[in-house]
């Protein structure tokens, strides 16, 4: 299979048509971006260690019956997916205040969220994602109210799995980001599920291992990646 047209460059991501019908490959690139945008950097590999854990991940979910669009990996840094309708929310399960929930309300940084929060914010970079709620999000019909009962229900087990998997190698998953997509009356979850879109914090020392550390300039942003991809796909490696 061969990367045929552009069709979408995003911030950390080239998605391309392909010659088989339905199917998309995603390059995850070295870029890395925050804060909207407004810090920029390329680090050499980010590419290959946000694809690894994302087809990590999305290959754990759909094994425990969570509908993905991954499909294969073609090299390190092409994914082949499902082509979908991407539904233009960002969907956020937090399970720990921190971010931008701690500086927009008045949490405090480190509180469990319990029963854990879901913030659905809409994807617009043009208008900084601002967040939505159910009411906003079927009037603007950017989801039907099937849509986002199936959506809620998909992010809160995605949680509950990657929770677990993660509590496993000694990493508490704070919160994260997914995108869904939809064919016909299907929802599924699509994107990527990586370092950049998630939050964990070494259970024991507390210690970021996440984007973080490039936002805040906390360490070796590309040293802790590589750590953390290992760290989360070593039992997979162990059963090989
Ligand atoms: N299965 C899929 N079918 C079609 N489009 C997809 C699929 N999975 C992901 N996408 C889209 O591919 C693009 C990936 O781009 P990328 O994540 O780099 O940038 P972005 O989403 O614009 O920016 P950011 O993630 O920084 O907000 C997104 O527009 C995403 O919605
Ligand atoms: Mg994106």
């Amino acid at each position: 299979m061969k990367c045929k047209q552009l069709l979408v460059k995003g911030k950390a991501k080239s998605v391309y048509s392909t010659d088989v019908k339905d199917t998309l490959i995603i390059e995850f690139r070295d870029d890395i971006t925050a804060f909207d945008g407004g810090k920029k950097d390329i680090l050499s590999n980010k590419g290959n260690y946000n694809a690894e854990v994302s087809a990590f991940f999305f290959q754990y979910l759909g094994r425990n019956g969570v509908r993905t669009h991954f499909s294969t990996m073609l090299d390190p840094h092409h994914m082949v997916v499902r082509k979908l309708e991407m539904i233009p929310l960002e969907v956020i399960v937090r399970n720990i205040a921190a971010g931008s929930l701690v500086r927009n309300y008045p949490f405090r940084e480190g509180t469990l969220l319990d029963p854990p929060l879901i913030v659905i914010d809409y994807k617009d970079d043009t208008r900084h994602d601002p967040m939505l709620n159910d009411e906003i999000i079927i009037a603007l019909k950017l989801a039907t109210p099937a849509e986002l009962k199936k959506i809620k229900k998909m992010a809160l087990e995605v949680n509950r799995l990657l929770g677990a998997l993660l509590a496993a190698q000694g990493i508490t998953l704070v919160d994260f980001k997914i995108e869904f997509g939809r064919r016909g009356k299907m929802v599924y979850l699509g994107d990527e599920i990586s370092m950049d879109s998630m939050r964990l914090w070494d259970k024991t020392t507390g210690e970021s291992l996440d984007k973080d550390v490039y936002r805040f300039e906390k360490g070796d942003v590309m040293a802790i990646y590589q750590k953390v991809a290992e760290r989360i796909t070593a039992p997979i490696k162990d059963l090989i």
